[in-house]
This record gives C-alpha cells, sequence and structure tokens, in this order.
C-alpha cells in the first residue's frame, strides 16, 4: 500500500482519489477550497459532477497542505490549470526528497507559454516529476469503465512506481518517458474540442467533425513534434485517444463550449452558460502564440482565436479552412 496525496478535490482529483482508494492506496484528497472539502465531508460524494460515486471510508479530507504533502510517496496534482502555479508555490516547503509529483493537470500557462509539469518543476526545482494523461472522463473512471491512461516521467523508475500505484482492474496505465509530448497532446486537444463543439453546434455532420479531428491531430503533432515531443506519443491515448473523447463526448466543458458558441452564443455568454473553468479557452492563446514562435502553420488553432476573440462567425472560420489552398495530406513537421 502507498500513502498518496490528491492535491485538489474538483471531478478529476475526485474521481483519482476514488481510484486508488479501492485499490487499497491509503489516501488523501486536499483542496485549497473549504467549501469543496466540507460538502465532500457532508456527502461522502461530489453532488453536481459525480453523483452516484461514493467515496470511500477510507479517504481522509483535510485543507491543510502542509497534512496532505506530509509523509506522502506520492503527491497528485489536480488543481484546475490556473491554480496549479500556486499551489507548486504553496506546496514547495514541505515537499521533500523523495517524494513523486504527479501532474493530472492540462493546460498551457498563457505568459510562459510552458506546461503544467514544466510549471511544477520550476516552482520545487528538483521534484521528481510525472505525468498522468489519457481518455479519462472523471464521470466515467468513478464508475470504474475500463480505461487506459499513460504516465510519462524521464526518470523510468518514477514511471514505473507511478504505473504501478494507479494500476487496476479497470485502469490499465501504460509508461513513457515523452512528458512534454504527453502534455502538449492533452493540452492542444481541447482546442480542437472547442471546434468540434462549435460544428455539432452549428449542425454540420460525422464527415465535418472527423475531418477536424484527424487534421487537429495533424497540426498538435506537427507543433509538438517541432517542440521536441514524439510524433508516436500524438498518435497514442494522451494525443488522438484524448482527441477522440473529447470531441465526441458531452462531458467535455470545451465541446459544450464550443457547442453553445456554434449556436450563436458569443464566448462570454458560452463561458458563463458552462459556469467551470474551460481550459482550451486559454489554451487556443497560448498555442496561437506557440505556433508562431516555432513556425509551425496550425490553420484551425488560428480560427479559433478569430472566432473566440475576434468575433468571426464559426461558418465564415470553416469556409476559411476549406478554401485553403489544395496540398499534400501529410506534410510531416516541416511546416
Ligand atoms: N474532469 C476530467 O474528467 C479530467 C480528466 C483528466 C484531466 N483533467 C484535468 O484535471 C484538472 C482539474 O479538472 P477538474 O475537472 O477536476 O476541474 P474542476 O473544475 O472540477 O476542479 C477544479 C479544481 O481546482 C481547484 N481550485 C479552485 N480554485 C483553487 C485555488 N484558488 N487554489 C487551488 N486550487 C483551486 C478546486 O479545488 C478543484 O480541485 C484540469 O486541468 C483538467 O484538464 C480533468
Amino acid at each position: 500500500m502507498s500513502k498518496i496525496s490528491v492535491l485538489g478535490a474538483g471531478t478529476w482529483g475526485t474521481a483519482l482519489a476514488i481510484e486508488l482508494a479501492n485499490k487499497g492506496q491509503q489516501v488523501t484528497l486536499w483542496s485549497a477550497v473549504e467549501r469543496e472539502i466540507a460538502a465532500l465531508a457532508a456527502d461522502r460524494t461530489h453532488v453536481t459532477n459525480l453523483p452516484g460515486a461514493t467515496l470511500p471510508a477510507s479517504i481522509r479530507l483535510t485543507t491543510d497542505l502542509a497534512d496532505a504533502c506530509d509523509d506522502e510517496e506520492i503527491l497528485v496534482c489536480a488543481v484546475a490549470s490556473p491554480y496549479v502555479r500556486e499551489t507548486a508555490a504553496k506546496m514547495k516547503k514541505y515537499v521533500h526528497e523523495g517524494q513523486i509529483i504527479v501532474n493530472v493537470s492540462k493546460g498551457i500557462e498563457e505568459k510562459t507559454l510552458l506546461t503544467m509539469t514544466q510549471i511544477i518543476g520550476e516552482e520545487i526545482p528538483g521534484a521528481r516529476l510525472a505525468v498522468l494523461s489519457g481518455p479519462s472522463h472523471a464521470e466515467e473512471v468513478s464508475r470504474n469503465i475500463p480505461t487506459a491512461v499513460v504516465v510519462g516521467a524521464e526518470d523510468p523508475e518514477v514511471a514505473k512506481i507511478v504505473q504501478e500505484a494507479f494500476f487496476a482492474d479497470m485502469f490499465r496505465v501504460y509508461t513513457s518517458d515523452d512528458v512534454l509530448g504527453i502534455e502538449l497532446g492533452g493540452s492542444l486537444k481541447n482546442v480542437i474540442a472547442l471546434a468540434a463543439g462549435m460544428v455539432d453546434g452549428l449542425e454540420y455532420g460525422d464527415n465535418t467533425k472527423a475531418a477536424l479531428m484527424t487534421r487537429g491531430i495533424a497540426e498538435i503533432s506537427r507543433l509538438g513534434a517541432k517542440m521536441g515531443g514524439k510524433e508516436s506519443t500524438f498518435y497514442g491515448l494522451s494525443g488522438i485517444g484524448d482527441l477522440i473523447v473529447t470531441c465526441t463526448s458531452n462531458h467535455s466543458r470545451n465541446h459544450n463550449a464550443g457547442f453553445l458558441i456554434g449556436q450563436g452564443k458569443t464566448t462570454e455568454e458560452a463561458l458563463a452558460e458552462v459556469g467551470q473553468v474551460v481550459e482550451g479557452v486559454n489554451c487556443a492563446k497560448a498555442a496561437l502564440a506557440l505556433g508562431k514562435k516555432y513556425k509551425v502553420c496550425l490553420p484551425i488553432v488560428e480560427e479559433i482565436n478569430d472566432v473566440l476573440f475576434h468575433g468571426e462567425s464559426v461558418r465564415d472560420s470553416v469556409m476559411d479552412l476549406l478554401r485553403r489552398n489544395p496540398t499534400e495530406e501529410y506534410q510531416g513537421t516541416k511546416r
């Protein structure tokens, strides 16, 4: 049995805490948000997003970060991406040698263009880091639906420890050494999910969405490989796997926000209606900046930025994509 703390008691943090506790791990679930912990303590479930999934009695709840980081072997960082840096900065004084930090948050910081694991590494130098990602809706993991994910770490021993910690009958965990590729795939797919939601909102058909998803992964792999990720990672669980699950499911806030925009709502109206952090919106700006920085052509990312921030209609954006110069399908990582 391992001692594991999950930091962030939102939908994903709670689902992972349940998965780990059901496997027999000794789990502590922490949140900076007191009312989240109070609600979980009272109901032993996440009433709004995971109704029906009961927290095993063994899960300890706390709002005390020192306590949560105390003698745990693994710390899982599951706060939403805008809070990763401040949470890591607060954790720094409690993290001690040998502890492993597993990032499960997805996003790219707009100001620095860093991924979440890079941010944690910057705030906690020398930390033993890993990332866990893949097609894994919290709603389904908490119901113990067969799921497969990948854990990436530069140190293969760290990847192995995390794989063993999470691996369960219904939760298959692969390993990889491509931390950057895993994180870029998991973050950039949220931008494509917004686009998929938009074309669903416009009531275009399956052809349109399949084209968008396929060209979307082409953009992600082109940029990701130029940045140093492995092209094969983008065709794995954390790349195309996560893209498929996010673009085709109504569990996805990114898809839902895109859907509302496709139906004619403004970005602000759509975000207000979804009511939670829609990470693809922040990531769209970061992706555009990365495309410029690395000189990679990202037509879908550019159009999504025009729709989200410059008032272009989704219909015009789709036409812009269709009317681009005819080209070869596979352009490698050159452009
Ligand atoms: N929901 C999923 O199925 C899923 C699956 C894989 C990865 N993820 C990733 O996990 C991360 C969390 O997603 P979620 O669905 O749990 O989101 P959520 O909105 O349900 O939860 C947000 C989390 O952020 C925390 N938070 C809010 N304000 C904070 C603050 N000031 N300081 C510290 N923490 C604060 C909350 O406590 C909560 O834990 C995201 O990056 C998401 O992309 C989610």
